[in-house]
């Protein structure tokens, strides 16, 4: 074999090597990738459940002040102040995000006082504030793009 062959058969075996090499790192990304989007898809399902639960306590607010219930006021307004401190709310670590949350709980634990103090007027008032804030955070989260499809 001359020098020239060697070289030549060397070059074929590391494009061999190279194109095998490829194709092990394609078919292992395959599968990876598709495990990490479906567990992408799986948290943010998680978080949409979680948030939906918002809508919930809601309910349970309303009707609470509709029927003059306390307990279910203060029930209501106890699991929306809870999910609010809660990891999954705390989607961005945005100021504005952060303030809107911050209000949320403040009004969320008023509204819970109100209960406790079976004031109607007040607690009619709180969930007022409260649903201002359910909407104004939201129109700031689709500002920023939390809150849409955008990955
Ligand atoms: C401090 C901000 C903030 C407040 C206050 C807030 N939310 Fe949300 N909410 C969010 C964010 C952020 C999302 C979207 C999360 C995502 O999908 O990225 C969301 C999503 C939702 C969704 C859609 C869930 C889905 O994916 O289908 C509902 C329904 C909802 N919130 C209800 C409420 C209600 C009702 C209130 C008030 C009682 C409220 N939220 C208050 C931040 C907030």
């Amino acid at each position: 074999m001359t020098n020239l062959k060697i070289i030549r058969n060397l070059t074929l075996v590391c494009a061999g090597v190279f194109v095998a090499w490829t194709l092990v790192v394609a078919a292992d990304k395959e599968p990876s990738q598709e495990g990490a989007s479906s567990k992408a898809e799986q948290s943010k399902k998680d978080l949409s459940h979680f948030m939906r639960l918002k809508l919930d306590a809601s309910s349970k607010l309303l009707e609470g002040l509709a029927m003059e219930d306390f307990a279910l006021i203060k029930e209501g307004a106890k699991e929306l102040n809870a999910m609010s401190t809660a990891e999954k709310w705390r989607v961005t670590n945005d100021a504005v995000y952060r303030n809107f949350s911050g209000e949320f709980q403040q009004t969320t634990k008023e509204l819970m006082d109100a209960a406790d103090k079976e004031n109607l007027d007040r607690a009619a008032l709180k969930w007022m504030d409260a649903t201002m804030n359910c909407i104004e955070c939201h129109r700031y989260a689709r500002s920023i793009t939390i809150a849409s499809d955008n990955p």
